[in-house]
């Protein structure tokens, strides 16, 4: 009988072992014994690149979602090319990341005081809810205990969604992720911070289809403005316009802005195409609140899409 219990208690530890150390739970307090000064550090850091340069919080919230829509949120994005492999970050649809260095900054203060302990994903992850926060934008717990992966390739950045996208081709992006429509909508929300070339809603304003030169549901006055910053040939690499107008501000300006027709691309449109997506915008359009709750929630979830095996020492470079 005795014999019997043994042998069921080990098979049941043996069943928990082998799940846990496949679905990885992250936990707020994974590093409460192991590096405690962890989050008040990468905040640190933060604080200060967004001080020297205000597009600093776009770029690592930006950052985040291309890490976690790639092989889950393992920073293959902060991985560099080496030799004939390419990396993510220099794939196709790469002119909007940068301030690489900051996330650099963080993990070299936090190796000085727990070496090999946290990882970068988890790094990006603190990061992208820091600069949330800062800029205004609700704060939360983040779930911690990811790991860093070793495979970046350039080709994969095209497993993001495009700016072009449509409503269904977005939320089969999102469904193959785990993310619903609901998520889609609070998550587009990030386009309240940060700047957008010419090149990502160029298909908006010039040749929109067989009968419009310029996308109809965009206001008028609006296409025109961005006509005149992004002419048809544009030569102006830099040239583009910020994403909404209050663009390093965490508010819901960005859905007021959509409602009116004064979104940057087909896929910000495309949430006003659907009768549920368009009244979760109007939804967060007339409530602050509600969108900083959904946005909260649906981080959390677009962030623990875990996927990395080790600690890296360098966010550049596998162990
Ligand atoms: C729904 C699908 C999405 C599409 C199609 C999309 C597309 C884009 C594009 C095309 C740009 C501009 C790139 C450029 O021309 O420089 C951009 C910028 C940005 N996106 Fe998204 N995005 C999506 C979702 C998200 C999500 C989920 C977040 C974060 C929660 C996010 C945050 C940002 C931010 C902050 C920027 C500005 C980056 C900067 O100024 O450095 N986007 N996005
Ligand atoms: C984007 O990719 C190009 C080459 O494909 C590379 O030269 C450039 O440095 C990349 N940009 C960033 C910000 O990594
Ligand atoms: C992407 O690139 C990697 C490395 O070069 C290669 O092994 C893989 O087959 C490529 N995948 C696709 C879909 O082209
Ligand atoms: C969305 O785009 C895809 C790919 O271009 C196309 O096959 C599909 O018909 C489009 N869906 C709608 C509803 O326009």
């Amino acid at each position: 009988m005795a014999a019997i219990v043994a042998l069921l208690l080990c098979s049941l530890i043996l069943i928990f072992s082998i799940g846990s150390s496949m679905v990885h739970a992250l936990t707020s307090n994974y590093y409460d014994q192991t590096c405690p000064q962890a989050e008040s550090t990468i905040t640190n850091v933060v604080k200060k690149a967004i001080i020297e340069d205000k597009r600093v919080p776009a770029a690592l919230l930006r950052m985040h979602f291309h890490d976690c829509f790639i092989r889950g949120c393992d920073a293959s994005v902060l991985l560099d090319s080496v030799g004939q492999n390419s990396a993510e970050k220099d794939g196709p649809p790469n002119v909007s990341l940068h301030a690489f260095y900051v996330i650099d900054n963080a993990k070299e203060a936090v190796e000085a005081i727990c070496p090999g302990v946290v990882s970068c994903a988890d790094i990006l992850a603190m990061s992208a809810r820091d600069v949330v926060a800062l800029s205004g934008g609700p704060s939360w717990e983040v779930p911690k205990g990811r790991k860093d992966g070793r495979i970046s390739n350039a080709n994969e950045s095209l497993q993001l969604p495009g700016p072009t996208f449509n409503f269904s081709q977005l939320l089969q992006s999102f469904s193959h992720r785990g993310l619903s429509g609901a998520d889609l909508v609070a998550l587009s929300g990030g386009h309240t911070l940060g700047f957008s070339h010419c090149s990502s809603f160029q298909n908006r304003i010039h040749n929109f289809d067989a009968t419009h030169d310029v996308d109809p549901s965009l206001n008028p006055t609006f296409a025109a403005s961005l006509r005149s910053v992004c002419p048809a040939n544009n030569k102006a690499k830099n040239a583009g316009s910020n994403l909404d107008s209050t663009s390093t501000a965490f508010d819901n300006t960005y859905y007021k802005l959509l409602i009116q027709g004064k979104s940057l691309f087909s896929s910000d449109q495309a949430l006003m195409s659907t009768s549920k997506t368009k009244e979760l915008v109007s939804k967060f359009a007339a409530s602050e609140q509600a969108f900083r709750v959904a946005f909260v929630k649906s981080m959390i979830k677009m962030s623990s899409l875990t996927g990395g095996q080790e600690v890296r020492l360098d966010c550049r470079k596998v162990r």
